[in-house]
């Protein structure tokens, strides 16, 4: 099935099953692999990517469901070669060990800033509770993000 969808505001066309998900399509049909992929299965949000606007778990939506949409990736928030405020937040606080994470906190972090640029601490609590760190306690993420909304 030909899909055609806008992927960091580039059109892009891509040939897929019909149970291909949208992780796989980025990773493996487009070569984005900032999407991480830790469980596959909706619980841990490595593979967090912006739908149409809203942070959804790319290993739940099925690349046919995309057909027409819009998506945006961790690759396309340093698209003019500079760290988003978000990705320089996360390195100046220490937010990042191992890394696998990171790319999705940060797209949920986004979609948080997106629609509330001066969240509270709790606020940032709830926007990542949805991804898994196993490395940082978290509190320095929540820094990141806080010291981003700054
Ligand atoms: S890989 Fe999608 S939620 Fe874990
Ligand atoms: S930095 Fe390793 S899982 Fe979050």
């Amino acid at each position: 099935m030909e899909v055609t969808l806008t992927v960091n505001d580039e059109e892009r066309v891509a040939d897929v099953g019909p149970t291909t998900t949208l992780t796989e399509l980025l990773r493996e049909h487009l070569d984005l692999t900032g999407t991480k992929v830790g469980c596959g299965r909706g619980e841990c949000g490595a593979c967090t990517v912006i739908l149409d606007g809203s942070p959804v778990n790319s290993c739940l939506v099925f690349a046919v469901q995309c057909d027409g949409r819009r998506v945006l990736t961790i690759e396309g928030l340093d698209a003019n070669g500079e760290h988003d405020r978000i990705q320089s937040a996360f390195i100046e606080s220490g937010a990042v060990q191992c890394g696998f994470c990171t790319p999705g906190m940060i797209m949920s972090a986004y979609a948080l800033l997106s629609s509330n640029p001066r969240p509270t601490r709790r606020e940032i609590e709830e926007a990542i509770s949805g991804n898994l760190c196993r490395c940082t306690g978290y509190v320095k993420i929540v820094d990141a993000v806080q010291a981003a909304s700054e």
